[in-house]
């Protein structure tokens, strides 16, 4: 099969033929339409998150992909050759920038009937980044929320999905980007938006119960946004993140990270938002698989616009 392989984490991503897999036990073996682009895929493939995430070499990168079916593992119930399905790989082998890859069944399922692969494929990761914070992290009921959400990053691939589950959850909705985006934010469910590029972004603010920070913003500035007994998330989570609760041990706020743990019945609870029109993906780009690193090269821009989607 061809797939993006890198030989160091020095390489440049390139088509190289790799041995086809086979399913293994409670999987699927998957031929993947189309992947998408999440920055955990460049960090990892050059080296930067070596620490927690090394890569093993030859690399074959990426985590969300969306397409059909064509192996089912031993014991694998539930699906059947030629089912549309879903999934960010789970682990840390990652994968999905292949024609085929292995699924297993605790991270894949369905695709929502509406979508198309590419936007199939552009939901798992940030989708359920999004949901996590909000729900396990932060605290928010997924119906009948209340109080006032801030997203940093509203326009991004995890910040995006996040305005939108915010907003379908119930909360007063403040969405953080530049006012090129700021028409885009609204649309999705913003209430509000604040423009990050003007000095006077957070001049007089009503106080904030739920901080989602997307994209590892000034820390000390958005918890003093935050009410007294506020609470701060953090897909981004530095030193700092893990620190703040050390040193603040008597206040009432809280600081924590976002770590995603995908599993097939969180994807379940996003596509069902899907299937009720609560949910959609923005689409920033589409490659083809051979041009990679030039969506690579985008994401690393920092001004990606929801998603980018790599056609396979
Ligand atoms: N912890 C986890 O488990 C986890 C999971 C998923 C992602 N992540 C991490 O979370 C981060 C975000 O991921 P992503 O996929 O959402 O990234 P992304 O799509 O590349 O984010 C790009 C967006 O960020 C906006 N942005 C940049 N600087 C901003 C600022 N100061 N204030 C407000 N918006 C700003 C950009 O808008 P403008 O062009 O308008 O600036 C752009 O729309 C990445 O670093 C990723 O590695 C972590």
């Amino acid at each position: 099969m061809r797939a993006i392989v890198l030989d160091s984490y020095a390489d440049t991503p390139h088509i190289a033929e790799r041995p086809a897999p086979v399913a293994a036990p409670a999987s699927v073996l998957v031929k993947v339409r189309a992947t998408s682009v999440n920055p955990v895929d460049w960090k990892q493939a050059t080296g930067k998150i070596k620490l927690f995430m090394a890569a093993k070499f030859p690399f074959v990168p990426g985590y969300d992909l969306a397409g059909e079916v064509v192996e089912v593992g031993p014991g694998a119930t539930g699906f059947a050759v030629g089912d549309p399905v879903h999934t960010r790989l789970n682990g840390t082998t990652a994968g999905a920038n292949a024609e085929l890859a292995v699924c297993g069944l605790d991270g894949v399922r369905p695709m929502p009937a509406g979508m198309d692969f590419g936007e199939a494929a552009a939901l798992p990761l940030a989708g359920m980044t999004a949901l996590q914070g909000l729900r396990d992290v932060l605290g928010l009921p997924m119906t009948g929320a209340s109080g006032r959400v801030l997203i940093v990053g509203a326009s991004g691939g995890v910040g995006h999905f996040a305005v939108q589950l915010a907003r379908s959850m119930g909360a007063h909705v403040v969405g953080v980007c530049s006012g090129k985006n700021a028409e885009l934010v609204l649309g999705l469910g913003a209430h509000e938006v604040v423009d990050y590029t003007r000095a006077d972004a957070y001049t007089n603010q009503a106080p904030f119960d739920f901080i989602y920070d997307c994209v590892g913003g000034d820390l000390g500035l958005l918890v003093s946004l935050l009410t007294p007994k506020g609470r701060y998330a953090s897909c981004m989570p530095g030193p700092a993140i893990f620190l703040w609760p050390i040193l603040h041990v008597f206040s009432g706020r809280s600081v924590k990270p976002v770590m995603l743990k995908s599993t097939a019945a969180d994807l379940a609870v996003l596509d069902g938002l899907v299937d009720q029109g609560k949910l959609r993906v923005v689409i920033d780009s589409r490659f083809p698989l051979a041009e990679l690193p030039a969506a690579w090269a985008r994401s690393q821009s920092g001004r990606t616009v929801g998603k980018i989607v790599i056609d396979v």
